[in-house]
């Protein structure tokens, strides 16, 4: 496990008041319990950036900001959509890339994905790139050459410099927002094709899970997934949960070195 790191996916929950409040919360427990080497973050919406910001700054919390998704343009008539140079002057230094929602929902392609990520990764910021097969994939069991072929197809473009600004979300779209969450050995084999695929193309990355990650099963995911952290979504809307999550995977990560 290298550089652990816990980001909680708030999607399209929380204004920005309850955005303040769940932030603030978090700062409580990190304060009363601190992490030693887990990296956390969070992902509010678009309009929740400034104030979550704010509290970050006032308040020290040493949360990395993170954006759920970027324009790959850099300015000018894309109405409803928001750019990174935006996202750079509120200290956001994470943006979610090609998140399985917008991919499914919102028609962003592999080359949509590929264009965005650059553009992220180029301009300095960490990419958190989001791979994932659907039910229907697994079941045929071609879950590993899907993820690979959509790393492929995000990455073999990418600058040199770029590449280390890169991290790998592995989401299957079966494990988000239902509850069934991927078994460990699941998770450690498709990080293991994920490495190897990323390897073919010259380069390593951490490899993060997401999906109906819990405080409950955040230890076993952590300690047999063979993976550097965790993207979660619902129980990040909850401070206490997300906090058990980031700290299961603290203790796991002390236990190894
Ligand atoms: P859940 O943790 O709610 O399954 O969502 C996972 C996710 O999509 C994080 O990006």
């Amino acid at each position: 496990m290298r550089s652990p790191a816990v980001y909680g996916n708030w999607k399209m929950n929380l204004d920005f008041v309850e955005a303040v409040h769940l932030t603030q919360e978090l700062g409580v427990l990190l304060r009363r319990t601190p992490l030693e080497h887990v990296e956390v973050g969070v992902a509010p919406p678009f309009v929740d950036l400034r104030s979550v910001s704010s509290v970050i700054e006032a308040d020290r919390l040493g949360l990395v900001l993170c954006a759920q998704h970027v324009n790959e343009y850099e300015a000018g008539a894309h109405t409803g959509e928001v750019s990174l140079a935006m996202l750079e002057r509120l200290g956001v230094g994470a943006v979610l890339v090609g998140h399985s929602e917008r991919r499914r929902l919102y028609g962003m392609d592999d080359a949509l994905v590929a264009r965005t990520l650059a553009r992220v990764a180029g301009a300095g910021l960490r990419a958190i790139l989001c791979v994932g097969e659907d039910l229907a994939v697994r079941e045929a069991g071609g879950e590993a050459a899907f993820v690979a072929e959509q790393l492929r197809a995000a990455i073999a473009g990418l600058a040199e410099g770029a590449r280390a600004r890169v991290t790998v979300a592995y989401e299957p779209l079966w494990a988000i927002g239902t509850g069934v969450v991927a078994e460990p050995a699941q998770v450690a084999a498709q990080n293991e094709s994920i490495r190897s695929t990323l390897a073919g193309l010259g380069f390593d990355a951490p490899v993060l899970y997401g999906g109906s990650v819990t405080a409950e099963n955040a230890t076993d995911l952590a300690r047999d997934g063979a993976l550097d952290g965790f993207l979660v979504g619902g129980a990040s809307l909850r401070a206490e949960a997300f906090h058990a999550i980031c700290r299961a995977l603290d203790d796991c990560y002390a236990s190894t070195r």
